[in-house]
């Protein structure tokens, strides 16, 4: 299917972009306007935009339903200053009722029970309950249209970040693994980013991988190998050669038994190639491949 964003209405326009484009990080905006009434929602239309000066963006769109615009964009104006807390698992419930449409001047600290403490460096106060906080200056606010489901994007600039122990190790280094955030995606759907669904891929900053275009035809062409299987393989160094040294029970048992039979070996040693892999054994997975000549 296709669609041609101009034939969409903006509430389809935004039930699908938002469903596609995800998972989104939550930025929990607290905001102040010029009387000292404090404002605290969640946007998900948020993301880091440059580290050296540290950027973030965020967007609080004019209402689809009767294009209005939403309090913190307002306060913004007035006072161009935000405290960005970062959301996790455990406050997920009480975020989402601060996006209620309370009346302006209601605080949201209040209604969904989060503890305000004072910021250092601006007015807006900080959610006691975030274990990452930045302190923000705003430094240009960009309107992206006039009509309903237009975002406005807040720049800021991170002037100071907050950030609880419990996330860094004992050396003093972010652990992903602490974190816990929750991401949005479409309609009421989020994830939570936890040990469970976190991977690495291993990537050199320094040297290229040789690419795929490059891997041998039998391997390429692999009905048993995926795309992710050869994205590992090709990234390495350089070409693997056949190493005499490696010494494998199972590769040897596997040239032996199929020893009349290429197709079934070559596809044996893919399986076991394959397995290799996904224990992020990669050397030895060549060594396997390989060993098909
Ligand atoms: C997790 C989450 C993410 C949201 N992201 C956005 C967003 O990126 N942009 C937006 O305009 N509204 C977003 N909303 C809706 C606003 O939070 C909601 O309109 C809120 O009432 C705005 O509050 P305010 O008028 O007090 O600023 C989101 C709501 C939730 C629960």
């Amino acid at each position: 299917m296709t669609f041609d964003l101009n034939d969409l209405k903006p509430a389809e326009k935004q039930y699908y972009l938002q469903h596609i484009i995800a998972p989104r990080p939550i930025c929990f905006a607290s905001t102040i306007d010029k009387e000292g009434n404090v404002n605290l929602s969640p946007f998900s239309f948020f993301n880091l935009f440059s580290s050296n000066p540290p950027v973030v963006i965020f967007s609080p769109a004019r209402r689809i339903r009767d294009n209005t615009t939403k309090h913190t964009l307002q306060n913004i104006l007035e006072v161009p200053e935000v405290v960005i807390n970062i959301v996790t698992y455990d406050m997920v419930q009480q975020t989402s009722l601060t996006s209620c449409e309370f009346p302006k001047g209601e605080n949201e600290f209040i209604k969904a029970g989060f503890t305000p403490i004072p910021a250092t460096l601006v007015k807006p106060p900080m959610v006691k309950e975030s274990k990452a906080k930045l302190e923000c200056k705003v430094l240009e606010v960009k309107p992206l249209g006039t009509e309903g489901g237009a975002g406005n994007l807040i720049i800021c600039e991170i002037l100071r970040l907050h950030m609880d122990d419990s996330l860094l190790d004992e050396s003093k280094k972010m652990d992903q693994r602490k974190i816990n955030h929750v991401a949005r995606l479409g309609g009421d759907w989020y994830c939570q980013v936890n040990e469970q669904n976190l991977f690495q891929v291993e990537k050199p900053n320094t040297q290229l991988g040789i690419g795929i275009d490059v891997l041998p035809e039998n391997i390429r062409s692999s009905n048993i190998l995926s795309g992710n299987d050869l994205g590992r393989l090709a990234n390495v160094q350089e070409m693997p050669v056949i190493d005499p040294a490696f010494d494998d029970d199972h590769l040897r048992q596997i040239i032996q038994y199929y020893n009349l039979n290429p197709d079934e070996m070559e596809k044996e040693l893919h399986l076991y190639g394959k397995k290799l892999l996904i224990g992020g054994k990669v050397s030895e997975a060549w060594q396997v491949l390989l060993a098909l000549g």
